[in-house]
């Protein structure tokens, strides 16, 4: 900065920014990238967090999952996204199949932090990927948990389904969210869950919980860029918005999801899934 020069622009986000959010009650805006032009408007329009989801193994190479997507592609993506954007923290995605066992895990999360430019890694599930997590954590790798429905398990889920409906499964989920919390992880993201559920889970931990279907009582949400803006094709899940119908231009329409999660406007009533 030079004498005399005043930033007008907010701080770039930080790991510790995010618990700190929660506990003010400022909610998390945060959504996908994969490019640096969509990473700028995102940027621009004052988005916290970006995701280089391997939800582009679906929106950006038209698969039918995300289970093709390789640690190059999120690197690969991930440096684009890092030209575009200044001010928003960004995760990266641990591809289907990168975190069989703590080093491999190690191995291929520090690519996507030295090689893509990302501040923070997301692993799904649980189980056995608690000691991944808490093995990155333990090396300085900052870690996103991501739970409820987990893309890269649809072969064993047999679709993209609600989870969490009914006591043993969300009394599993709550103790997984408890688990991946307990081993380090900073965030959470938990997709497609009925909404009371992910508000006593939001409830129970001390770091944030960002929604994606997951309800209106999160600490946070996130969606695909593609869907915010009404891109994407296909049955559309219920918890997304098409933000560009109301808003002028791309820009506007992050503006105003960005505004929408943080006056809790979004999601409504009809994004949420009940028990
Ligand atoms: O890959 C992705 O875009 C994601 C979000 C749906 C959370 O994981």
């Amino acid at each position: 900065m030079y004498a005399g020069v005043t930033e007008t622009r907010s701080p770039p986000i930080t790991v510790p920014m995010l618990r700190q959010f929660k506990q003010d009650g400022r909610k998390i805006a945060a959504l996908t990238a994969y490019d640096a032009s969509f990473a700028k408007l995102a940027d621009d329009a004052d988005v916290d967090v970006i995701l280089v989801g391997d939800s582009l193994g679906m929106v950006i190479h038209g698969r039918r999952s995300t289970l093709s997507v390789t640690v190059d592609d999120i690197v690969y993506h991930g440096r684009a996204v890092a030209r575009g954007s200044r001010r928003a923290l960004r995760i990266g995605d641990m591809p289907f199949a990168t975190y069989p066992d703590p080093a491999t895990a190690f191995a291929n999360a520090a690519r996507l932090i030295g090689e893509g430019e990302c501040a923070m890694v997301k692993l799904e599930g649980a189980g056995p990927v608690v000691e991944c997590i808490r093995y990155l954590v333990d090396r300085e790798v900052p870690v996103c948990a991501h739970l409820g429905l987990t893309p890269q398990a649809v072969l064993r889920l047999g679709g993209y389904k609600v989870q969490g409906r009914g006591e043993a499964a969300s009394q599993a989920l709550h103790e997984a969210a408890l688990a991946v919390e307990a081993a380090g992880a900073e965030m959470l993201v938990l997709e497609c869950v009925p909404s009371a559920v992910a508000a006593r889970i939001r409830e129970a931990l001390a770091i944030p919980v960002i929604g994606i279907g997951a309800g209106a009582h999160c600490d946070g949400q996130i969606l695909v860029c593609y869907d915010a803006i009404g891109v994407s094709q296909g049955r559309r899940p219920c918890f997304v918005k098409n933000f560009l119908q109301e808003g002028d231009g791309v820009l506007d329409a992050f503006r105003r999801y960005v505004e929408a999660v943080r006056s809790d406007a979004f999601p409504a009533a009809e994004h949420e899934y009940g028990e």
